[in-house]
């Protein structure tokens, strides 16, 4: 660790007491080492509520290792700036680079030699089938060297007509990129506002190739798949379709990389109480949506992480028939749950019943944390290697759950780090922070660690706590990162 001595390097002790051949996982973590070229507002308002949730600063480092590129939205809420560092060190690097007009950084993509971003913009009205009223609209950025080389809108005037044109007043997305595949994927929410769906909050999935040029690609391109979907989960695969994971609003989670949509041939993963377009911000919610699944080195399988209230009590979704199923919620605070697939459409345990009548709705779960009292949200996953994975959560000691399948407020007592294994099973105890979130995407480097933006600042999971729980209070002036290591 000699490299660090300069840098404000601070490791946390974790309870490395398991037997010598059970891994551990250690954390340490790189306090305001980045400073900002502006200001970032670390807090978003949640969906309904107006909880704090992180605002999202999408992270991502190049194959050679060499460059890391983080993602922030300017605090005055106009331009994405994307800065280089690096990534043995999380000292900037450069070039800085800033997108005007951005609205959000919803997914980063690092390459050898520049990036690939997911961002938001407006369309000037004076541009023919421009949404109403300035809202955003999604498009990928290609960047070599600081230099901008193609922009491709991903919805919007030209993208599916036919289909509906799509806006993104909030594009709770992810970017992920194929090399096998050669090909960009974006999974955002959309709002259409032609065709018709006008008026009408789903999700869309659209392919780029290298060059910029957007595809169409049969089974895999959707203009419009899950309804009200509050939450994405995207991973990147050899071919088109990727693995994707949807929530929607009729009261499931589905694995639908098959069928790109909520149709009751995707895979049921689980069964959530939904209320109001929401099913308990099982990705996060706002400004969530990434790091929620990921792939496994050299291997076809996956794991997914998210937070459930579980369920009970299955009655008749008679807006939907067949297939699907209304639910109550079995708790009050929301646990972690994690799930397995062996390739990018299939499940390795059974599905969520779809049996109306059912008492138990939630047989299939795999809980990661078995209590129900606390609520826990902000779960995330990534993968040491091909065979460990790590699980990360926040957690609430005694939650105020006052809105139904939304986030709860609270005192925070806590960042989780779960180490699991490719059968699912759990790897010792969690590891416990009090002072590092995960706040942007996991990323594994070439060096075995996972690695991850956030904040240093007192956190508060409590609406209207000054600061630290209220959008448009604070302004940061400097990242800090952390990495937990497999020893
Ligand atoms: C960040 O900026 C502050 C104040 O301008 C300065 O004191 C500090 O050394 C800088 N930190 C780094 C890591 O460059
Ligand atoms: C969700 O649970 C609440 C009670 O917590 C219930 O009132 C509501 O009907 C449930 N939603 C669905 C779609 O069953
Ligand atoms: C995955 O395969 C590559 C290429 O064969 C190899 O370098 C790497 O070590 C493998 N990863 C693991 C975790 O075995
Ligand atoms: C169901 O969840 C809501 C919050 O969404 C909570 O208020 C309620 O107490 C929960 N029900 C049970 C049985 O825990």
């Amino acid at each position: 660790m000699v490299q660090f001595k300069s840098l404000i390097y601070t490791p946390i002790c974790t309870a490395a007491l398991a037997a010598a051949a059970a891994p551990s996982i250690k954390l340490e973590s790189f306090r305001d080492v980045l400073n900002l070229t502006s200001g970032f507002d670390p807090v978003k308002a949640a969906y309904w509520t107006g909880l704090p949730h992180h605002r999202r600063t999408p992270f991502a480092v190049s194959p050679d290792g060499k460059t890391g590129y983080i993602a922030y939205l300017d605090a005055s809420g106009t331009d994405v700036h994307v800065q280089h560092i690096e990534p043995s060190s999380m000292t900037p690097k450069g070039p800085d680079v800033t997108i005007p007009g951005l609205k959000e950084a919803g997914g980063l993509v690092a390459h050898d030699h520049g990036f690939a971003l997911l961002g938001n913009e407006a369309i000037p009205s004076s541009v023919a089938n421009a949404p109403p009223d300035n809202t955003p609209v999604p498009a990928i950025y290609r960047y070599k060297n600081g230099k901008q080389v193609w922009k491709t809108f991903v919805a919007g005037p030209g993208v599916h007509e036919s289909d509906g044109l799509a806006m993104s007043p909030d594009m709770n997305g992810d970017l992920v990129w194929s090399e096998e595949a050669q090909l960009y994927g974006a999974y955002f929410v959309i709002t259409s506002y032609t065709g018709a769906s006008k008026g009408h909050f789903g999700d869309s999935i659209e392919y780029v190739d290298d060059s910029g040029e957007l595809q169409t690609i049969t089974g895999a391109t959707s203009a419009w798949g899950c309804s009200h979907n509050t939450g994405i989960a995207f991973e990147a695969a050899d071919e088109p379709p990727f693995a994707s994971i949807c929530a929607e609003d009729q009261g499931a989670i589905w694995l639908n990389t098959k069928t790109q949509g909520m149709g009751n041939n995707g895979i049921k993963v689980s069964n959530e109480n939904t209320t109001n377009g929401a099913s308990g911000e099982p990705m996060g919610g706002m400004s969530g949506s990434y790091s929620s699944l990921a792939r496994f080195d050299n291997s076809s399988s996956y794991i997914f992480a998210w937070v459930s209230r579980g369920s009970i009590d299955l009655t008749e979704n008679d807006w939907m028939g067949e297939g699907y199923t209304h639910t109550l919620n079995r708790t009050n605070g929301r646990r972690v749950a994690i799930a397995m697939f062996s390739d990018k459409e299939t499940k390795v345990s059974p599905q969520a019943s779809s049996e109306v009548g059912a008492a138990d709705g939630d047989s299939q779960v795999n809980w990661v944390t078995p209590t129900e009292d606390p609520d826990r949200s902000n779960a995330h996953v990534a993968t040491f290697d091909d065979h460990y994975a790590l699980v990360s959560w926040e957690e609430i000691e005694s939650p105020a759950c006052e809105f139904i399948a939304m986030g709860c407020g609270g005192t925070f007592t806590g960042t989780y780090f779960q180490l699991v294994d490719k059968d699912g099973q759990k790897v010792g105890e969690p590891v416990k922070s009090m002072d590092t979130y995960v706040a942007g995407d996991m990323v594994t480097l070439n060096d075995g660690r996972i690695c991850w933006p956030y904040v240093n600042m007192a956190w508060s999971l409590d609406k209207g706590d000054v600061y630290s729980g209220v959008e448009g209070q604070k302004t940061a002036s400097s990242m800090s990162f952390a990495c937990m290591s497999l020893e």
